[in-house]
């Protein structure tokens, strides 16, 4: 069934960090979106701010390392069954700093978004992460940045773009400045692309993603 059908949308979220991705979006689904539930949080790493945000919200957080494990398979399947005991619909992104298996990929496809603390296509990619961005956009010379969530597809920051906002960016801008600036777009773009993806119908058609109801709106 799609995810705007389904009665309740359980979700993932899969961390790496501080959590404040999490700790947002879960906080806007308890108070406006209640049909999406935040029913684990699986981290690649134990000692991160997004452990004690999960204990404070009450949901299950879980640690998966590849390294705990004697092969890839075993990790892999592990972190399969986890999803399919906690009944997941959606896997939120929030931060996490680790490849999403493909198995994974493949039986969630389009139901795996992230969000990239810059506008795609541009600085994405391997070794694009945290503070790297924003010192590769200053140095570049841009004179906006922005967030953008997508789906997730075996290659980093490389599925369909989902959502994206801009932020100007002043010559007085540090990289720590404009991360802070981003955080505060993410904030903002995580939550509505989830309830984008919940409530209102949507395709993909190749590299584009539509809402059904904007197709209908330039017809
Ligand atoms: C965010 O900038 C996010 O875009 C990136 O990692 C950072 C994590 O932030 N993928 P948080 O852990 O959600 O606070």
């Amino acid at each position: 069934m799609n995810l705007w059908e389904l009665n309740t949308v359980n979700a993932a979220y899969f961390v790496s960090g501080s959590g404040s991705n999490f700790l947002n979006l879960e906080t806007y689904f308890r108070n406006n979106l209640n049909r999406v539930v935040g029913k684990i949080v699986i981290a690649n790493r134990s000692q991160i701010g997004a452990r004690e945000k999960a204990e404070q919200l009450g949901i299950p957080f879980i640690v998966l390392k590849e390294n705990d494990f004697s092969s890839q398979e075993k990790y892999e399947t592990e972190l399969l069954d986890c999803l399919t005991k906690n009944e997941i619909d959606l896997i939120c992104l929030a931060g996490y700093l680790k490849k999403v298996p493909v198995n994974v990929i493949d039986k969630f496809q389009n139901r795996i978004v992230n969000i990239h603390p810059a506008l795609l296509p541009a600085f994405g990619g391997h070794g694009m992460f945290g503070i790297h961005v924003h010192e590769a956009v200053i140095n570049h010379g841009c004179k906006v940045t922005g967030a953008t969530t997508h789906f997730v597809t075996a290659n980093y920051d490389e599925g369909q773009i989902i959502l994206q906002d801009v932020v100007r960016i002043s010559e007085s801008d540090t990289p720590e400045s404009l991360q802070k600036k981003v955080l505060d777009i993410e904030h903002r773009i995580f939550p509505e692309t989830i309830k984008l993806l919940t409530t209102k119908p949507w395709i993909t058609d190749g590299r584009v993603f539509k809402s059904i109801e904007a197709i209908k709106e330039t017809k």
